[in-house]
């Protein structure tokens, strides 16, 4: 068995989508989902589905990154996770961190990557005059939103779209496609999986 541990911030929709799917011939196994707000509503959603919870406040960890990083490793290695998902996870980890668990930590961003790296990414694609927008799963690596591509959805931004709806539109492909590439990825697979609408 796999174990993944997945770290969001918010309410969790592609983490619920990541526990779901780990079920039967799955190669992956949800063994803790950890939040740096203990608000996120997605730590409710995930210990309703039986999956172990850890929050770690970092905003008790004013201008200390490394501070907030050594706490969060605490029940994350407690959890001996061999994949690491972040999803939805709003805090940039250190050089550090990411070296730790080099090859086995994901993202899911929510734009073409490597288009529009960082926050506002519908509202930048729209801006722009672009025509497709999507979502990107990749490796984390220390460059931001930089890593290999292991998967990507296109979704078309339509007249009048603003980035609210867009984003609505491009989450429906992130629940799709994370899923679809963490089965690849635990067994073992980085084929990138490519999803059309
Ligand atoms: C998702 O759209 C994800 O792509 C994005 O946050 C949202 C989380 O939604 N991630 C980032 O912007 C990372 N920089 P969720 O909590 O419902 O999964």
């Amino acid at each position: 068995m796999t174990r993944v541990a997945i770290l969001i911030s918010g309410g969790g929709s592609n983490m619920v989508r990541l526990v779901q799917d780990m079920t039967g011939d799955h190669p992956g196994r949800a063994v803790l989902v950890a939040s740096n707000d203990p608000q996120a509503g997605g730590l409710a959603r995930a210990a309703e589905m039986g999956v172990p919870t850890a929050a770690v406040d970092h905003r008790k960890f004013p201008r200390d990154r490394a501070g907030f990083e050594s706490a969060l490793l605490e029940p994350l290695l407690d959890a001996r996770p061999d994949i690491i998902c972040l999803a939805g996870f709003m805090r940039i980890l250190t050089p550090d961190f990411v070296q730790r668990f080099a090859g086995r930590m994901i993202n899911i961003h929510p734009s073409l990557l490597p288009d529009y790296p960082g926050l506002d990414t519908h509202a930048r694609a729209i801006a722009a005059g672009d025509k497709q927008a999507g979502c990107t799963v990749h490796l984390v690596t220390p460059e931001l939103d930089a890593g290999p591509m292991l998967g990507q959805a296109r979704v078309p931004i339509m007249p009048g779209d603003d980035a609210a709806v867009l984003a609505a539109r491009v989450l429906v492909q992130e629940h799709r496609l994370y899923p679809a590439v963490l089965r690849r990825f635990a067994a073992g697979d980085r084929t990138p999986v490519l999803l059309e609408r």
